[in-house]
């Protein structure tokens, strides 16, 4: 060997070894920093899972959240709340990817597309469990899914709507996504259920990329550009919100009919003001509960059963008040 080789190669060595050394440490800082300081010890755990949602920052999010670390608490699990802060489909999977690197036991996810989320879910779960979560990747290999029947929900509001609107109405859609299975799912059930009815059209299609400022926007400039426009669907949790805030600002003597989705707090206020007049309730907190029991039943072994559909119904202001619900999902 030339004493250039030698030299060449000791240094190969050196930058491998470095490099090395900044994957683990970054990989480390990545997986912990959400642990409080005295939480670090990661063996006084029998179990460590993460729970990858679409959007940190997001009130429905935090109520999954709730529920699996109180499930965590319960069964001694050390459970991380990891993703993209405002919805960001690259992060998203980069977290994914990020968990498994870590090692952790287990990861709870959106299966938001089969596009990019099957063929990832297919390569991590040769290697950790992964349980889908509130929207479902049914053509990959999770072991399970926990959260609604997203179709199932969508044809709910289709038939609420035609109940509620005696079979007249102009509706304009909000979607959280055009890309998502559970969003597209939650449009194809609503329109399969007003499809027979004469009188009810769908005009147009919008999409809110997850956020009630841009659902605010849309709604805006759907009443502007179609002003046969009586009645609003929103697929997601902050849709009906943001098509709310509009038509309390500018259309508050017209009558326009709001459908939306969720509980939180500011939903259920515009329902008790008559502003929103129905919304589907899901059950994210149970979602998050459950899926941490999901999770550490298959990896102990026992079987799990590989869709399980959380309940989902119609709330109108004459269910409210919501101590039938046991505040959990009303976001209290
Ligand atoms: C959906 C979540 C979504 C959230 C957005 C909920 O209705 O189930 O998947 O992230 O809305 O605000």
């Amino acid at each position: 060997m030339s004493r250039l080789t030698v030299v060449a190669y000791t240094f190969g060595v050196l930058f491998f070894l470095v490099g090395c050394a900044f994957s683990v440490f970054y990989g480390y800082k990545v997986m912990s920093h959400d642990l409080p300081e005295e939480d670090r010890n990661i063996e006084d755990y029998k179990y460590h899972f993460v729970l990858v949602p679409e959007e940190l920052d997001n009130d429905y999010w935090r109520l999954v959240e709730k529920g699996a670390q109180e499930a965590a608490k319960d069964y001694g699990v050390l459970l991380e709340y990891a993703g993209p802060k405002q919805a960001n489909i690259d992060e998203h999977l980069k977290t994914i990817e990020m968990s498994m690197a870590a090692k952790v036991d287990g990861i709870m996810t959106q299966g938001l597309s089969d596009e990019q989320f099957t063929p990832l879910i297919n390569k991590v779960v040769e290697r950790v469990p992964v349980i889908t979560i509130d929207t479902d990747a049914a053509n990959s290999n999770r072991i399970a899914y926990i959260g609604t029947d997203n179709y199932y929900s969508g044809y709910l509001a289709g038939k609420a709507l035609i109940e509620d609107t005696k079979g007249q109405a102009n509706v304009a859609i909000i979607t959280g996504s055009f890309y998502a299975n559970h969003q597209q799912l939650r449009v194809q059930g609503f329109q399969d259920a007003v499809k027979s009815e004469q009188g009810i059209k769908i005009i147009t299609v919008e999409e809110s990329e997850i956020s009630r400022v841009r659902a605010a926007e849309k709604a805006y400039q759907i009443l502007k550009d179609y002003p046969e426009v009586n009645a609003f669907y929103g697929t997601s949790a902050l849709d009906g919100i943001g098509i709310a805030q509009v038509v309390d600002k500018y259309k508050k003597n017209d009558t326009i009919y709001i459908i939306g989705f969720d509980t939180l707090p500011e939903t259920l206020d515009y329902i008790s003001k008559g502003i929103i007049e129905a919304t589907v309730a899901q059950e994210p907190y149970e979602m998050g509960y459950r899926g941490i029991q999901m999770m550490i039943s298959l990896i102990e072994g026992k079987s799990v059963p590989p869709i399980v559909h959380t309940n989902t119904r119609i709330l109108r202001a004459a269910d409210m008040p919501l101590s039938h619900l046991g505040g959990q999902e009303a976001g209290y």
